[in-house]
């Protein structure tokens, strides 16, 4: 196991987008096994996109159980080709990112999605997921299209703020 590097924003490999995973073998376990690794050992981390560590791959993984406030969650998702279908609801709530290490924005979001992925051995899944989850997801899908929350901003001047103390 391994704790990647990180790539962090403004670096032009963050834009790429990444393509569709073909093959699902060991050398996918264990590169799973070094994103969740990866993943854990950020402050905050509750999901990572693999080409956060420059890997343009469609694989992403979330963890919701990690975190502190009080919501529904499936525990660790790993997520590979994922595809949101639905989208309902829309809320404005504060992301922060492993790759924008400094600065938390307010996203406007989904409530709720439904979305489809395969799991490390090329089984397919749907998930129905809502609240911090939900925005989760669609963060690192985000990540997958070469998309920041940063990108997302209404406002800059109004919707970032420099981070003091990480907090999960
Ligand atoms: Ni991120």
């Amino acid at each position: 196991m391994a704790i990647l590097e990180i790539l962090t924003y403004p670096d032009e490999r963050l834009k790429q987008l990444a393509e569709p995973v073909t093959v699902f073998d060991q050398a996918l376990h264990s590169f799973l096994r070094d994103l969740e690794e990866t993943m854990r050992a950020g402050p905050g981390g509750v999901g990572i996109a693999a080409p956060q560590v420059g890997r343009f791959q469609r694989i992403a993984l979330v963890d919701c159980s990690v975190t502190r406030k009080p919501v529904p969650n499936h525990g660790l998702l790993v997520l590979i080709n994922p595809e949101i279908s639905e989208w309902e609801g829309m809320t404005v709530g504060r992301e922060g990112c492993m790759s924008v290490p400094d600065y938390t924005g307010n996203v406007i979001r989904a409530e709720r999605i439904r979305l489809q992925a395969f799991d490390a051995d090329g089984v397919q899944h749907e998930y129905q997921c809502e609240g911090f989850e939900a925005r989760a997801l669609q963060h690192e899908c985000d990540h997958l299209d070469g998309m920041l929350f940063l990108d997302r901003l209404v406002s800059r001047r109004n919707d970032l703020f420099r981070r003091k103390v990480y907090q999960k």
